[in-house]
C-alpha cells in the first residue's frame, strides 16, 4: 500500500514535468501504443477547432484497436467481456475472437440499414453485452454512437434523438431494476413519435423478461439479423477515419434543460485512455478490470468499454446494484469469482454497502485477494467512506476527479506511476495533460489554499471534448468564454501548496445525485410547465446516501387552490415522466414566495445553505429578507434537510 509507504518513490513528478516541458512529444510517445492506419507525425494543430486538435494528420479505427488487434496479436482466446447479471441470473463470457464475431455481425446489420461513416447510431440499452457490441459496431463503421442511459424517460430520449438525428437506433425491449421491469419500447416509440427526426430503423434486442411488439418495416429483431450474418460469415472491415473524426456523442446535463452533446474524437481518446490504464489504474493487458457503472455514463464509456478493451484487459458488464442484488456482498462475489484487480465505482455505491452492512459481514465469505486498488469518482468521495473501504478491503482507495467532458482523470493519484500520499478529501494532483489553476471571478489566479473557480489552461488534453455536437458557439460560451485561455470546469475548489486539488462544489446548477449528474434547470422546466405553478426553484440538498437529492420549491398561481399532497404527487410524476426515475425527485414543497435579489434572481444558494444547516449570510441584494424566514419555517414543517434533526 503505497499511500502508507511514502518512501516508495512515485514517478509522477518526473512524468508530469516531462509532459509540461513538451506536451506534444509526450503525447506522440503515448501514441506509439496505438495501431494507426497512418501514424501521427504532428501531435497538435493549434489552428484547428475552438482551441486546436490532437493528432490532426493521423488516421485510425477505434474498434480495430479495441478488438481486432488483440485477436491478431495473441489474445483471441482471452476473455474480453464477462457479463454478470445478478438481476437475471445470467453469466456469459466472450473471448476477443467471439467479441469480434459479434461486433462484425452487428456492424453488418447496421450497414444493411445504410449506416456509414459519420452517421449517428443511438443506443438505448441496459447493462447487457449487446450494448458494448453496438458501440463497437458503430465505431467499426466509422459511425458516431450516442448512448442514452436507461434511467432516462421518453422526453430526455427525444431531445437526444432530435439533436443527434440518428440513422438507426439500437435498443433493448426492457431494462431490469431490482424492483421492476422497465419496458423500453413504449419510451422509444413515444420519443420517436414526438421527435421531428425519425430513424430509418430500430434494431431491437428482445429480452425474455419482457419482449415487445415490433413495428413492421421500422423495427428489426437483433438476434435474428445478427445470427444471419454470423452464419453467412459476413466480413465488415474497419473503416478508416481521421483521428479527429467523432467516435461518439454523449449527452450530459447543462445549465438549461437542453442537454449538451459532448463530442469525443477517435485518436486523442484512444491515446489518452490507453495511457491511463497503465499510468493511473496500474493494470496490465490480460488483467480483469471492473467499472461498476453503466454504459450510459461517461465512466461506462471510458472504463467499461474503451479503456479496458484498448489495453487488452478483460472487462465486466455488471447488471446489478451494490445492494439488493441479492445482498451487500455482491461486489465481493464478483471480485472473487472473476479475479478483479481494479474496481472503479462511485462513492454512493460504497455508502450503500456500508449502510446495509456496516461491519462488512459479507466480506469474509469471499476471497478478494486479487483486488489491488479501489478507485472512486463521479462525486465527492467523503473521508468516512474512504476510510471504511480502506479498512474493510485492505487496499488503497483512490479518489479521482473528472467529468463527462474530459473522459478521463483531471486530478488523480496515478497508481501505475507509484501512488502519492493520500490527503483525505482530495482527489490528489493534476494529471499530465492538465495545467490546473484556480481563478477568482475576475479571472485572477488566487493564492494556494484559496477557494475559487477550477480551470484548466488551454489546450485541453487528448480525449477531452473538442466541441459540442452541432453547437460550436455553445461550446465556447459554456466553457471558454468566461476565463479566456482556460477551460471552465464549473467546479469550485482549492489547490493547496503541495498541488493537491480539493473539489468542493459546482458553480452552476448541476447537482450530483448518487453519482448521477443532473440539471436542476431541467427539473425546474418540468415543474414550471405544470398548470398551477407560477414559479419554482430546484436545489440539491445534502443526502447521507446519495450525496445530494433534489428539492423543489413551488409557488402556486393565484387562484390555484390545490391539495398540497395531491399537487406534490403530480409534480413528482411529471419529473419522473419527463426526465426519468434517475432524477430521484421526491419532494416538492409549496411556498408562498421565493427569496430573490432585487434584480429578480432566485437565491438558490442561500436556500440550499439553510436546508443543509450550513452557516449563511443575509445576501446584501435580497429584496425581502422575511421570505427566508418563511422558507426556513416551511422546511422545518416538512422536516426537510438539516431542519429534520
Ligand atoms: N433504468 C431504469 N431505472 C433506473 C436505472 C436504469 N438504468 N437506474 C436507476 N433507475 C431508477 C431506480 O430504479 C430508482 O427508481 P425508483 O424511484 O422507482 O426507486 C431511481 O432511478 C433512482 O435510482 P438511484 O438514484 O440509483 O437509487 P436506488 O435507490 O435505485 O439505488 C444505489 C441506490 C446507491 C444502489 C445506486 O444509486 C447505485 O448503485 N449507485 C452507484 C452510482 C453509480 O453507479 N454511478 C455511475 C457513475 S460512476
Ligand atoms: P460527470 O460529468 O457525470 O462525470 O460529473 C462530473 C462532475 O461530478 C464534476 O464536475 C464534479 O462536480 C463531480 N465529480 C466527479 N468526480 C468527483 C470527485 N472525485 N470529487 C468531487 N467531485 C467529483
Amino acid at each position: 500500500m503505497n499511500d502508507q509507504n511514502p518512501e516508495i518513490q512515485s514517478r509522477y513528478h518526473d512524468v508530469y514535468s516531462s509532459w509540461k516541458r513538451d506536451p506534444e512529444s509526450f503525447w506522440l510517445e503515448c501514441a506509439r501504443d496505438i495501431d494507426w492506419v497512418s501514424a501521427p507525425v504532428n501531435a497538435f494543430d493549434k489552428s484547428m477547432g475552438a482551441y486546436g486538435r490532437w493528432f490532426p494528420d493521423a488516421t485510425c479505427n477505434t474498434c480495430y484497436n479495441a478488438v481486432d488487434r488483440h485477436v491478431e496479436n495473441g489474445r483471441a482466446d482471452q476473455v474480453a467481456i464477462i457479463y454478470d447479471s445478478p438481476v437475471t441470473g445470467a453469466k456469459r463470457t466472450y473471448t476477443y475472437a467471439e467479441l469480434k464475431q459479434e461486433v462484425e455481425a452487428l456492424a453488418a446489420v447496421l450497414r444493411d440499414h445504410g449506416v456509414e461513416k459519420g452517421d449517428r447510431v443511438l443506443i438505448y440499452m441496459p447493462m447487457v453485452p449487446e450494448a458494448v457490441f453496438a458501440m463497437l459496431a458503430s465505431a467499426r463503421l466509422g459511425a458516431i454512437h450516442s448512448v442514452v442511459f436507461g434511467g432516462f424517460a421518453a422526453h430526455e430520449l427525444q431531445t437526444r434523438i432530435e439533436d443527434s438525428n440518428p440513422k438507426v437506433i439500437v435498443a433493448a425491449s426492457c431494462g431490469i431494476e431490482p424492483s421492476r421491469i422497465v419496458p423500453y419500447k413504449p419510451m422509444l416509440d413515444a420519443a420517436i413519435e414526438h421527435s421531428s427526426k425519425k430513424p430509418d430503423a430500430c434494431i431491437i434486442l428482445q429480452r425474455e423478461q419482457h419482449p415487445c411488439d415490433l413495428i413492421d418495416g421500422r423495427d428489426f429483431d437483433m438476434a435474428a439479423d445478427v445470427a444471419a450474418h454470423k452464419s453467412a460469415g459476413t466480413q465488415v472491415p474497419c473503416t478508416t477515419v481521421k483521428a479527429t473524426d467523432p467516435l461518439y456523442i454523449l449527452y450530459t446535463s447543462g445549465t438549461t434543460g437542453q442537454p449538451k452533446g459532448v463530442v469525443r474524437d477517435n485518436g486523442g481518446h484512444m491515446v489518452a485512455l490507453n495511457w491511463t490504464m497503465g499510468a493511473i489504474y496500474g493494470v496490465e493487458p490480460g488483467e480483469v478490470y471492473w467499472a461498476a457503472s453503466d454504459v450510459g455514463w461517461v465512466v461506462g464509456h471510458s472504463y467499461i468499454v474503451y479503456g479496458p478493451l484498448l489495453k487488452g484487459c478483460t472487462t465486466i458488464v455488471f447488471e446489478g446494484k451494490p445492494v439488493g442484488t441479492p445482498d451487500p456482498g455482491t461486489f465481493w462475489r464478483v471480485i472473487d469469482e472473476h479475479k478483479v484487480v481494479a474496481l472503479f465505482t462511485a462513492p454512493t455505491a460504497f455508502r450503500a454497502i456500508k449502510k446495509e452492512d456496516p461491519e462488512a459481514t459479507y466480506l469474509p465469505k469471499y476471497d478478494i485477494s486479487s483486488l489491488r486498488t479501489l478507485f472512486l469518482a463521479g462525486e465527492r468521495a467523503d473521508p468516512d467512506t474512504i476510510i471504511w473501504a480502506r479498512e474493510k478491503l485492505s487496499v488503497p482507495v483512490i479518489d479521482h476527479w473528472w467529468q463527462t467532458e474530459t473522459a478521463w482523470t483531471i486530478a488523480g493519484n496515478p497508481v501505475g506511476l507509484g501512488a502519492l500520499p493520500v490527503k483525505l478529501g482530495s482527489p490528489t494532483v493534476a494529471m499530465p495533460g492538465y495545467d490546473i489553476q484556480v481563478l477568482d471571478d475576475a479571472g485572477h489566479e488566487v493564492p494556494a489554499g484559496t477557494l475559487g473557480n477550477i480551470v484548466v489552461k488551454l489546450p485541453l488534453a487528448p480525449g477531452n471534448l473538442p466541441t459540442l455536437w452541432n453547437a460550436d458557439e455553445r461550446f465556447k460560451d459554456a466553457y471558454l468564454a468566461e476565463f479566456p485561455g482556460y477551460y471552465k470546469t464549473a467546479d469550485a475548489g482549492i489547490v493547496d501548496e503541495d498541488g493537491y486539488v480539493f473539489v468542493m462544489s459546482r458553480t452552476d446548477d448541476i447537482i450530483n445525485v448518487a453519482g448521477h449528474r443532473l440539471s436542476t434547470g431541467a427539473m425546474e422546466e418540468v415543474l414550471a410547465a405544470h398548470k398551477d405553478v407560477a414559479e419554482c426553484a430546484v436545489i440539491g440538498i445534502a443526502d447521507a446516501l446519495k450525496g445530494q437529492t433534489p428539492l423543489g420549491l413551488v409557488v402556486l398561481k393565484s387562484g390555484a387552490d390545490r391539495d398540497e399532497m395531491e399537487l406534490e404527487k403530480e409534480l413528482i410524476a411529471a419529473v419522473r415522466g419527463e426526465i426519468g426515475p434517475v432524477a430521484a425527485f421526491r419532494t416538492a414543497l409549496i411556498v408562498q414566495r421565493l427569496p430573490k435579489t432585487r434584480s429578480g434572481k432566485i437565491l438558490r444558494g442561500t436556500i440550499q445553505k439553510i436546508a443543509d444547516g450550513m452557516e449563511w449570510k443575509m445576501p446584501a441584494t435580497i429584496d425581502d429578507p422575511a421570505i427566508l424566514e418563511e422558507i426556513t419555517a416551511a422546511l422545518a414543517r416538512r422536516k426537510i434537510g438539516a431542519t429534520a434533526a
